[in-house]
């Protein structure tokens, strides 16, 4: 099929690990059909835009949007901005008959997120939403391991994605803070990851119970008055924080399971820390982000006396994303460890695949969905104080 030219818009943090993973892709997936070209990258200002392609190898810039879609030479869109553009972007990517790769959260709400979802199909476009811990090779063999039944019947559900970045009251607003650019704070920011895996790994979620608070209700603002934080604030003036700086959930699964969810910018002492467990009648599994290479797996069926958590290091050929078809490893040798960049590179790489057969990979816009309904839930739960029904407002 040949090259897969792209137009990725937005260029800081997320700008980076997608610019790496195209960069990266061909060099440990050859085997693809497609490989990607970083042909245009997209942003506001011109001078920024223009350091950022040459020290991230893109080849042209583009300060327009709409002229970005239009061009003949682009054939994915890649929405690396903060939250309040990604659908539009989304859709009018859609329309101009572009592959959408989304950044999650996918929108601001679940109309919103329904809207992207007719686009793309109306479109007949592959499109993914970037939830890159699925691919991450111990949580990809988390997958493998309870489609193979091997937890048996899942009870449990319990997750946390803990961070600190807030914790100075002194730490300056930033889009992050603000819910006109950013919709919600750690509930979309981090609890949808985890809610994304909950889906994934356990199933679907019927009901929610939430609560959340703002610890810092206002912040100094960045550098002075910054019209991307959405704040009419005067030099000096505090800008309010209006979304939450952490959050916790109760969920209840179709299949019965039951789930806690936790997420929060305010946990001193953990920079990124992503867990999850699952509890079933035959084992647990639990992962955690800072030893990524690692699956803690307990069987109920060792002997009585032998029993424990063990470690399995998701670093051989045979674990996902770590073998290459005709046998032999895709990264290093067996327990050479690989890290956060992987998880976008392998990412990429299904995505490439998705457009050579015209499907879309999941998590793709109607996985993107569920999660959204999930967190629409949980703001109607924290606001009326109790439940709230999933997809129902
Ligand atoms: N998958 C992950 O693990 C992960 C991690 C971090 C962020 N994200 C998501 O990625 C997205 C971007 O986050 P980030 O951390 O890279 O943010 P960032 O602030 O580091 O970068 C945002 C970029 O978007 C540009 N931008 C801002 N407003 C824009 C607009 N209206 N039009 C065009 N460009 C605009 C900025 O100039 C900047 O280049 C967010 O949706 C965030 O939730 C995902």
């Amino acid at each position: 099929m040949g090259d897969i030219r792209v137009g990725l818009v937005g260029y800081a943090f997320m700008g980076r690990a997608h610019s790496n993973a195209y960069r990266q892709v061909p060099f440990y997936f050859p085997e693809l059909e497609t490989q990607p070209v970083r042909k245009v990258l997209c942003g506001r200002s011109e001078e920024p835009l223009k350091a950022a392609a040459a020290a991230m190898g893109w080849e042209e810039t583009e300060t327009d949007f709409d002229a970005l879609i239009q061009r003949d030479d682009v054939d994915l869109i890649d929405i690396v901005t903060p939250n309040n553009v990604h659908v539009e972007m989304a859709i009018k990517a859609a329309q101009a008959g572009k592959h959408v790769f989304c950044e999650k959260p996918l929108a601001m709400n679940l109309a919103e997120a329904k809207q992207a979802l007719a686009a793309v199909e109306a479109a007949g476009v592959v499109h993914m939403v970037c939830h890159n811990y699925r691919r991450a090779p111990a949580v990809a063999l988390a997958k493998q391991m309870l489609e193979e039944g091997l937890l048996g019947t899942i009870y449990h559900w319990r997750s946390q994605y803990l961070q600190d970045w807030l914790l100075d009251p002194q730490t300056p607003a930033v889009w992050r803070t603000q819910k006109a650019i950013a919709g919600s704070g750690a509930l979309g920011d981090l609890l949808a990851h985890s809610i994304d895996l909950a889906l994934w790994l356990v199933g679907d979620i019927d009901r929610v119970c939430c609560d959340m608070e703002t610890f810092v209700k206002e912040r100094p603002p960045l550098a002075g008055i910054d019209a991307s934080l959405g704040t009419t604030a005067a030099a000096g003036e505090k800008v309010k924080v209006d979304v939450d700086d952490g959050v916790v959930a109760l969920a209840r699964f179709a299949n019965g399971a039951l789930g806690t969810l936790e997420a929060t910018r305010f946990a001193p002492g953990h920079r990124n820390y992503n867990f999850f467990e699952v509890n079933g009648s035959k084992g647990s599994i639990r992962f955690n982000l800072e030893r990524m290479n690692e699956l803690e797996y307990y069987n109920v069926e060792d002997p009585v006396g032998r029993q424990g958590f063990r470690l399995i290091q998701t670093l051989e050929e045979v674990h996902p994303f770590m073998g290459v078809p005709e046998g032999g490893g895709r990264y290093w040798p067996p327990g050479h460890i690989v890290g956060y960049e992987h998880t976008f590179i392998n990412t990429v790489a299904d995505l490439l695949v998705g457009i050579e057969k015209s499907e879309s990979p999941a998590p793709n816009f109607a996985d993107a969905v569920k999660t959204q309904a999930v967190l629409e839930a949980c703001d109607s739960a924290a606001a009326a104080g109790g439940w709230a029904e999933v997809g129902k407002g």
